[in-house]
């Protein structure tokens, strides 16, 4: 296998294929401190893409309840589990050795779903990447435990169905919300026998081509993720499209100029919470220095961001500010070693990464670069941080302006809401 480099895990792994890294890449972040699991994005994407016939189990994007939901479920613990098991103590991150800008976590010294792969030899023969294929009754629920909190408040029917068990714990839960993450080295597509799966070199969208697809299923096991869902009724595999044609500009009412716009998931987010882009790759696969793009400024420049599970190698570009709230070593074997200073960060945020947080669903054309006016200091406010100790913060009323892939503006909001004070002879009237 070809070694390629993964800046995830601050070192090179191996992989099926040599690198190709795609011109641009599509990327997120979610903020799930601020997710309120009103599935509006859930129901954006099913209502545009997955209604049909055959689809009734297939969901591109679900929320659900940390620890205990997963959709399928307990899909995560059960490769952690599978992980363990071929490597016993050694999945571990060196988080000093190594670090720099372009191995911003530290090393990870246990083994991706490749390279365990390489020590598997089970009945069915050699595998791609480890994995497997869930059960039909763990695809049946895609809303298990939806904001359940304790174990012992699981219904009967949900215990009957459990394939893997966590500890019990101190009452905590978060909503996480997923979709494809359009991997730089997705599992789905090395796994494919009939090369089915595409990367697109355009915007690195991952994309299953349906006439070459015979439903062998090896995509839906080597998915860490578990976004690549077969279809009974066409015997083919379906996964995320990344709504392209809004990546493209082609969506009339939003880009009347071609501009590249927000997908369906994003655009409907009633939290707030998403932010989606399109960050520019170096020809060696490294994303380029663009500091003024929110994306890159959230996720490399300040590390507030945090890939899902790193450590399962496919360099995921779906990345998520961790909720404060959660157990630390809970969130660092999800997030990676990075968890404690994106919590800093977020907690307090300096003038300039307060500005960035507010480009959040203001605009459903992609902002490509951002730019910050200063404004008066409005307020000093005390903040609580995560180990009890206060901090001080100065806000001030700047103003940030998003720019469109043509550098027009494409929205300008300030820190501080525009209040509009109703006149008396309007008290009720909108
Ligand atoms: Fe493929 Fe899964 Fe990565 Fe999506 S999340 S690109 S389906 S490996
Ligand atoms: Fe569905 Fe589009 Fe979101 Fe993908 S990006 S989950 S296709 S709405
Ligand atoms: Fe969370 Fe936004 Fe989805 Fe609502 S629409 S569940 S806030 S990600
Ligand atoms: Fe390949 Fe998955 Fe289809 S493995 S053949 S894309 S079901």
């Amino acid at each position: 296998m070809p070694d390629v480099y993964n800046w995830q895990i601050g070192r090179t792994m191996a992989y099926p294929f040599a690198a190709a890294p795609a011109k641009w890449q599509f990327a997120f972040v979610f903020n799930t401190n601020r997710c309120i699991n009103c599935q509006t994005c859930t129901m954006a994407c099913r209502s545009t893409w997955t209604f049909s016939k055959g689809q009734e189990n297939i969901w591109w994007n679900n929320v659900e309840t940390k620890p205990f939901g997963g959709y399928p479920q307990n899909w995560d613990s059960k490769l952690l589990a599978l992980l363990e098991e071929y490597n016993p103590g050694g999945q571990l991150w060196d988080p000093v050795t190594g670090k720099s800008p372009e191995a911003p976590y530290g090393r990870f010294e246990g083994k991706t779903i490749f390279e365990a792969a390489a020590g598997y030899a089970g009945a069915e023969g050699p595998k791609v990447a480890l994995g497997y294929i869930p059960t039909a009754e763990e695809w049946a629920s895609p809303n298990i435990f939806e904001d359940h909190a304790r174990p012992e408040a699981r219904p009967p029917s949900a215990v009957k169905h459990m394939t893997a068990t966590l500890p019990e714990h101190k009452v905590w839960f978060f909503y996480l919300a997923r979709l494809c993450n359009h991997c730089t080295f997705p599992g789905c597509l090395a796994a494919c026998p009939r090369q089915a799966i595409y990367k697109r070199p355009e915007d690195g969208v991952v994309l299953i081509d349906q006439s070459r697809c015979n439903g062998y299923q090896k995509c839906v096991e080597a998915c860490p993720y578990k976004k690549a869902i077969f279809r009974p009724n066409t015997g083919a595999s379906e996964k995320c499209v990344a709504c392209y044609p809004r990546l493209e500009g082609r969506d009339p009412e939003l880009s009347p100029n071609g501009e590249p716009c927000e997908t369906r998931c994003m655009t409907a987010c009633v939290g707030k919470i998403r932010m989606q882009g399109l960050v520019r790759i170096e020809e060696d696969g490294a994303w380029a220095k663009d500091p003024q793009n929110p994306i890159f400024y959230l996720v490399r420049e300040r590390q507030v961001a945090l890939p899902l599970y790193p450590q399962f190698g496919a360099e995921p570009n779906g990345f998520y500010i961790p909720p404060r709230w959660v157990p630390r070593p809970y969130l660092i074997q999800m997030f990676g070693p990075g968890v404690g200073h994106a919590i800093e960060q977020y907690s307090c945020p300096d003038r300039e990464l307060l500005a960035v947080l507010q480009l959040f669903r203001t605009a459903q054309q992609i902002i490509f670069r951002f730019e910050i006016q200063p404004g008066p200091k409005i307020a000093e406010i005390e903040v609580t941080m995560p180990d009890g100790s206060s901090r001080a913060q100065a806000i001030f009323n700047d103003t940030v302006i998003g720019y469109n892939k043509f550098d027009k503006e494409a929205v300008r909001i300030t820190i501080e809401e525009p209040t509009f004070e109703r006149p008396a002879i309007h008290p009720n009237s909108i």
